[in-house]
């Protein structure tokens, strides 16, 4: 199987890591971070060696994944373009830059993958969208780009110009979910559940619904009519939220994030 490595080893890098860990030797993997402490304790956590820098990591990956803060790429990029291979496939999370800019800021011999995951990866539920130019990879290249994802996952490839879109609706949502479970776990609260039963409550009512959604295949908007008994509880509480404007405010918040990463170049 393929070296991967991954320069950055924060939350995303560590959520693929622990992912791969599930179906790769730790040999098979290669990494680094900003801190050597940092790095020799995810080694003797993992057993995934560390390089000795970000150009020794790029040397030896096959697949190099790019798992760190975009504001530092051009640092990075400086370091291990000299030695980054024809053709090499490099692998960005940075939300917001393309693969014709970062292809042309690493140089441009080398293949650039956009994907965007989010942390769920790290429980194995994570979901990314990835786009790279048709063409671009072998079958057999394309293949490995899915396991590494679908490791930690679901993946889905879409078109380069929905990347933004991709992350508004998976790259960024978990923090929009966590604050549905916290706010409803709260209203629990307030009628007497006690605060880590009102917390299990919602997220489980959270990941049952998400799977309701997507292993029965039916639309949301009937899978919420099924729960609406006419005159019922569920009905009142739909009623409130429209009022609240939740759907438009959860539409807002996709701009904002969409905005935002139009703006990063
Ligand atoms: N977090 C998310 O939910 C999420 C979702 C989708 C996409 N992304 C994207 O994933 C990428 C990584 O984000 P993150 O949340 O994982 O960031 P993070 O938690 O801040 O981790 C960044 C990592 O980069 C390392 N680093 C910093 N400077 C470095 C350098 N010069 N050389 C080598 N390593 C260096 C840090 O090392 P130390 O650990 O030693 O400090 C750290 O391990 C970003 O492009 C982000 O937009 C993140």
């Amino acid at each position: 199987m393929a070296k991967i490595g991954f320069i950055g080893m924060g939350n995303m890098g560590t959520a693929i890591l622990e992912g791969l860990l599930k179906e790769r030797k730790p040999e098979d993997m290669i990494f680094t971070a900003a801190h050597k402490e940092k790095m020799e304790a995810v080694t003797a956590r993992t057993g995934v060696p560390h390089a000795a820098s970000n150009r020794a990591c790029a040397e030896q990956a096959e697949y190099l994944i790019l798992a760190v803060k975009p504001q530092y790429f051009d640092a990075i990029f400086a370091e291990i373009r000299e030695g980054l291979r024809p053709g090499q496939i490099v692998i960005s999370l940075a939300p917001g830059l393309t693969i014709e800019s970062l292809g042309e800021r690493l140089g441009g011999d080398v293949r650039v993958v956009r994907a965007m995951p989010n942390t769920p990866a790290l429980l194995g539920e994570g979901m990314t969208g990835a786009a790279w130019k048709e063409g671009a990879l072998t079958c057999e290249e394309e293949e490995e780009i899915r396991s590494i994802f679908t490791a930690c996952g679901r993946m889905v490839r879409v078109e380069e110009r929905l990347m933004d879109a991709v992350g508004c609706v998976s790259g960024c949502s978990p923090a929009f979910v966590y604050m549905f479970i916290e706010a409803l776990a709260d209203g629990g609260v307030k009628y007497g559940l006690p605060r880590k039963t009102a917390y299990e409550m919602a997220a489980q009512a959270v990941l049952g619904s998400a799977r309701m959604v997507l292993e029965t295949g039916k639309h949301p908007g009937q899978v919420k009519d099924e729960v609406c008994s006419p005159g019922g509880t569920t009905i009142a509480g739909v009623s409130a939220l429209e009022e609240g404007g939740f759907r438009s405010c959860v539409i807002k918040a996709a701009d904002a994030c969409y905005e935002k990463s139009a703006k990063i170049k």
